[in-house]
C-alpha cells in the first residue's frame, strides 16, 4: 500500500493536553502575547457559574474516585450491557421479581423489627402496637405478611420457568441447585414468620408445622425437636424462630443470591425452547464444539467461559 504523508492537525483542534509543547527558541508565542486559542476565548465565567460547574461535576467526580479505588466499572458494564438470547421474554423477568420481593421483605423486616418484641409475654402486644399507634406501622406490618406470599408464588413462578425453559440443564445444574436450596430457605422463612405474632393461629399453625416435619424420615424427629427448642412449644420456640428468621436464613439467602447472580453473569440466560439454534456463518467445528449446546438443540449464545458464540442466537434485545 502506498503511504501518503499525513496532512498537518490544526493547533486549535487539537485539545490542549494533547499539544506538544513548543521547542524552546524555535517561536511559539512571543512574550507578552496570549496564545492563539485564548484571544478569542469565550465568555469569562463569574464565580458563581463555576461553583455551579464544580456543582454539577462533584457527583461524577466522586463517582470516579471510588471506581478508581474499586475498578467497579468493568464489572458493571459487563453485567448490565450483557448480550441475551434471542427471544427472551417476559418470563425471564420472574428471577427479578423474586429478587425485588426479597429486598422489599428484607427493608420492611428491618423496620418491623425496631418495634417488635420476641417475648412469648409481649410479641402479641407489639404488633398490636405497630398495628395501631406507629405510624405507617400498618401498612409496613401489611407489606411484609402479604410479600412473603408474594415472595413464594414468584420463587415457584420462577422455578417453573426455568424448569420449562430446560434452564437446570448443563452448564447450570449448579445454579438450580443454589435455586433449590433458595427455595427452601424461603419457605423456612415464611414458615418461622408466621409464628413471630404469637396469636392463637400462628401458635397452633406453628405446632402443626413442627408436627408434619416431625413426619419426614431420618431428620424428622430431630428437625422438629430442634424447631420446638423443647417439649412444648413456648417463649424458647418464639426466640429460636426469631433467631433462625431474623439472622441467621437471611445471611445465607443474601449470601446464595449472591452466588446465583453470579453464575446467570457468568453463563448467561437460556433461551427459550422454541427458538432454534443457528448455524455458525463460518463452518468452524471448534466453534460448534464450544458453543455448547444445552441437550435440546439450541444454544443460548455463549460459551461456559462467557463469551458470546457468533451467530449462536445470541441478539441482544
Ligand atoms: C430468592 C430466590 C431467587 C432469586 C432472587 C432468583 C433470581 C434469579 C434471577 C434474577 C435470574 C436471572 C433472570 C431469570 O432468568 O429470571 C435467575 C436465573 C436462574 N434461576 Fe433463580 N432466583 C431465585 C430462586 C431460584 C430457584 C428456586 C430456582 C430453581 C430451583 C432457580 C433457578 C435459576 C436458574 C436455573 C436460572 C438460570 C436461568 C437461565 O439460564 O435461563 N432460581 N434467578
Amino acid at each position: 500500500m502506498p503511504s501518503f504523508p499525513k496532512p498537518k492537525i490544526p493547533d486549535a483542534v487539537v485539545p490542549p493536553p494533547l499539544r506538544k509543547p513548543a521547542k524552546p527558541g524555535s517561536g511559539g508565542t512571543p512574550r507578552g502575547q496570549a496564545p492563539s486559542d485564548l484571544k478569542e476565548a469565550p465568555e469569562r465565567k463569574t464565580h458563581g457559574d463555576k461553583l455551579l460547574d464544580q456543582a454539577k461535576d462533584a457527583p461524577i467526580d466522586a463517582l470516579g474516585w471510588v471506581d478508581q479505588r474499586l475498578a467497579a466499572s468493568g464489572f458493571l458494564t459487563g453485567m448490565l450491557f450483557r448480550k441475551v438470547p434471542k427471544g427472551t421474554n417476559w418470563f425471564y423477568t420472574l428471577g427479578s421479581a423474586t429478587l425485588f420481593a426479597f429486598i422489599v421483605q428484607a427493608t420492611t423486616g428491618v423496620f418491623l423489627a425496631m418495634f417488635y418484641t420476641p417475648s412469648a409475654t409481649q410479641a402479641y402486644s407489639s404488633i398490636a402496637h405497630i398495628n395501631n399507634e406507629v405510624p405507617l406501622g400498618q401498612f409496613v406490618h401489611g407489606m411484609h405478611k402479604w410479600g412473603s406470599s408474594v415472595m413464594v408464588i414468584l420463587i415457584f413462578l420462577h422455578m417453573g420457568r426455568t424448569f420449562f425453559f430446560g434452564a437446570y440443564k448443563y452448564p447450570r445444574e449448579l445454579n438450580w441447585v443454589i435455586g433449590v436450596v433458595l427455595l427452601i430457605l424461603t419457605m423456612t422463612m415464611a414458615f418461622t414468620g408466621y409464628l413471630l405474632p404469637f396469636d392463637q393461629r400462628s401458635f397452633w399453625a406453628s405446632i402443626v408445622g413442627i408436627n408434619i416435619n416431625g413426619t419426614g424420615p431420618v431428620v424428622g424427629p430431630y428437625l422438629s425437636d430442634f424447631l420446638r427448642a423443647g417439649p412444648e412449644l413456648g417463649a424458647t420456640t418464639l426466640s429460636r424462630f426469631y433467631a433462625i428468621h431474623m439472622l441467621l436464613v437471611p445471611g445465607a439467602i443474601i449470601a446464595l443470591i449472591g452466588a446465583h447472580m453470579y453464575l446467570v453473569v457468568k453463563l448467561g440466560t437460556t433461551a427459550p425452547p422454541w427458538v432454534k439454534a443457528q448455524r455458525p456463518k463460518v463452518a468452524s467445528p471448534l466453534a460448534q464444539l464450544d458453543a455448547g449446546g444445552n441437550g435440546n438443540g439450541r444454544v443460548n449464545g455463549h460459551r461456559v467461559d462467557g463469551a458470546p458464540v457468533d451467530g449462536e442466537g445470541n441478539g441482544s434485545l
